[in-house]
């Protein structure tokens, strides 16, 4: 086993009509159910690491924490930097040896958004690791928002195009109407499916990305609540919506929110239930238990990824 990059990853999953989900991962607990999942379910994954993961964990220990997830259970991981923020987190996490990056210059206009994605893809691709960036906004956006504007934030399919081009960046991830975290936007979720087959069609066989794909299931949120939580989850994007997604050309969906309240509730739940608990590893047990749950269930019902691994 060792790290991988997508490339091959992304080919079978778009040739096989599913995503390959993208986890967050800032411990080892989280590490270990995420693992197990796909040993389980016989899927491909990528392990993703923020830059907040990073000054959490300490890039060291991550580094030996996916070594030793990767011994352990013998699966190949690709190790991602997500949402870099500058050139030199990159090429930092490239020194540690990650074997993918994202550079997420998508806050800049279009021609600079280019210049620092190309200057990261240059660098990436001297060293054999592979490149995400992003084109468009998520945002948490809410009902009063109208729909033109909403489509403004979203990716224009021929700047997509363009930026692929000129870039050579190997997979970019896009806005079509998911956004970050649990506050997701109020009213009715939509994907705009139109844009997104634009995409596709302009750029046949590229891997596109979905950031901001946790569903944020309402049991979830009331699970944590039960117990004391005071989560105020709006609905993301239905998780049916973004099964049909990893069908039309997405190749990659970034799931952590959706792991952060299953992890969370579980933990809750010990430690209203049985007040007398102090060992951390009784909770943090259940909150493994929670994670691995949860991720076989997005491998078998949203990505559609579940046996791919040796197909
Ligand atoms: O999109 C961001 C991920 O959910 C990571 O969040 O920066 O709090 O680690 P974080
Ligand atoms: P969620 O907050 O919807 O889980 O999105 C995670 C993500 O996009 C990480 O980059
Ligand atoms: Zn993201």
């Amino acid at each position: 086993m060792a790290l991988i990059t997508s490339t091959e990853m992304f080919k079978k999953a778009l040739e096989g009509k599913y995503a390959v989900g993208a986890f967050n991962v800032n411990n080892m607990e989280i590490i270990q159910g995420i693992m197990d999942a796909a040993l389980q379910e016989r899927s491909p994954l990528i392990l993703q690491v923020s830059a907040g993961a990073r000054k959490y964990a300490k890039p060291a220990y991550l580094m030996k924490l996916v070594e030793a997830a990767m011994i352990d259970t013998g699966l190949d991981v690709v190790l991602h930097l997500d949402h870099g923020e500058s050139f030199e987190v990159c090429a930092s996490c490239i020194e540690d040896g990650f074997s993918s990056v994202m550079i997420d210059a998508s806050k800049l206009p279009f021609e600079e958004n280019i210049r620092e994605t190309k200057r990261v893809v240059e660098y990436a691709h001297a060293r054999g690791v592979v490149v995400e960036a992003e084109l468009g906004t998520l945002a948490g956006i809410e009902d009063d928002v109208n729909v033109a504007a909403k489509d403004a934030l979203f990716t224009d399919p021929d700047q997509a195009a363009e930026f692929v081009e000129r870039t050579g960046v190997d997979s970019l991830a896009i806005a079509i109407g998911t956004s970050h975290g649990a506050y997701k936007f109020k009213g009715e979720p939509r994907l705009d499916y139109e844009r997104l087959e634009k995409i596709t069609t302009l750029m046949p066989g590229f891997p596109i990305v979905l950031h901001g794909a946790s569903s944020v299931p309402k049991q979830f949120v009331e699970a944590c609540n039960q117990y004391g939580g005071n989560i105020p989850g709006a609905q993301g994007v239905p998780e049916e919506m973004l099964a049909k997604a990893a069908k039309m050309g997405v190749a990659k969906i970034n799931i952590d929110t959706d792991l952060r309240l299953a992890m969370t509730g579980s933990i809750r739940k010990v430690l209203v239930e049985q007040p007398e608990v102090f060992d951390p590893r009784t909770y943090l047990k259940e909150g493994r238990t929670a994670i691995k749950d949860m991720v076989a269930h997005k491998m078998r019902n949203v990505l559609g990824s579940s046996g791919k691994l040796d197909a």
